[in-house]
């Protein structure tokens, strides 16, 4: 063998080993192994008791009507496993509030698993109310292009349906929504409208005002410094003044407020 081939074949292994290595640190820093994720991972019976077990696993307390996705494409829309956490959620909430309808699907399984008088309120950007959204220098270009993308409906998987009697669909920006009325009575929160910076702490705030003492808030889409890197940024701030728990196996953040 030549010096020549020998010099380049030993620089294309040492390329190909340092493309794995970046490729290998990539993953490995958005599943959080090099740099911790801040926020504490808990188990579902860390985060409410419906989710006891017994030697058989989750009981029937935990027993919903359901939805699921499999492996098909539904916009903005929560895995499997987060939209059973949900809806056995609803089951002990009386009045819901959700950040973000979208498709209205998770809108329908709280109101299909809630109690028959309980109350769903979910607020999003109707197509023709674009003008209202303001992004903030702190915003990520990706995610304000993706709230906008994803405010392309007025009406609703629960639209014509029995459930849709317990929802009050509400259309405008969060930013100008007042939450006063609702402070201290919502037992649900789920936060899950635009996913850029500004827009997540100032949906969070709101449930603040609103969760009622016991209550609990819901985050979605906690992935990582890489992926919905706002949610990331916004939560890991805001883990500076309140005691916040990401749920195992899912991108799921929560609160339970104080029971006053
Ligand atoms: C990720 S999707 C919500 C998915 C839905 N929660 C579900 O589980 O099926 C985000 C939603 O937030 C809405 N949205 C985006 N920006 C908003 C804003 N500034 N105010 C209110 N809603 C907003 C979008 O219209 C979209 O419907």
């Amino acid at each position: 063998m030549t010096p020549i081939i020998f010099i380049s074949l030993l620089a294309a292994s040492n390329l190909f080993l340092l493309l794995k290595y970046i490729r290998y640190r990539h993953r490995f820093k958005q599943k959080g192994l090099f740099s911790m994720w801040p926020i504490r991972r808990v188990k579902l019976d860390q985060l409410d008791q419906i989710f006891h077990t017994n030697k058989f696993g989750p009981t029937f307390d935990t027993e919903i009507y359901f939805i699921g996705r499999g492996n098909l494409n539904v916009t903005g829309g929560t895995s499997d496993t987060e939209a059973w956490i949900l809806s056995v959620l609803a089951k002990k909430s009386k009045r819901i509030f959700e950040f973000g309808t979208c498709t209205g699907k998770t809108a329908y399984l709280f109101a299909k698993n809630s109690p028959p008088d309980a109350q769903v309120i979910t607020l999003t950007l109707a197509p023709d109310q674009l003008k209202e959204y303001s992004k903030n220098a702190h915003d990520s270009d990706k995610s304000t292009e993706d709230a906008l993308h994803e405010s392309a409906f007025t009406d609703f998987l629960y639209t014509n349906t029995p459930e849709s009697r317990k929802i009050t669909q509400l259309f405008g920006d969060s930013k100008h929504y007042d939450e006063k009325h609702l402070k201290d009575k919502v037992d649900l929160v789920f936060v899950d409208g635009s996913h850029a910076y500004s827009y997540i702490l100032n949906d969070s705030e709101k449930a603040f005002e609103m969760i009622a003492p016991n209550g609990l808030i819901l985050w979605h889409d906690y992935r990582g410094p890489q992926d919905t890197k706002d949610v990331f940024k916004a939560l890991n701030k805001i883990l500076k003044t309140k005691n916040l728990q990401h749920i195992e196996g899912t991108s799921l953040v929560a609160y339970r407020a104080p029971n006053e």
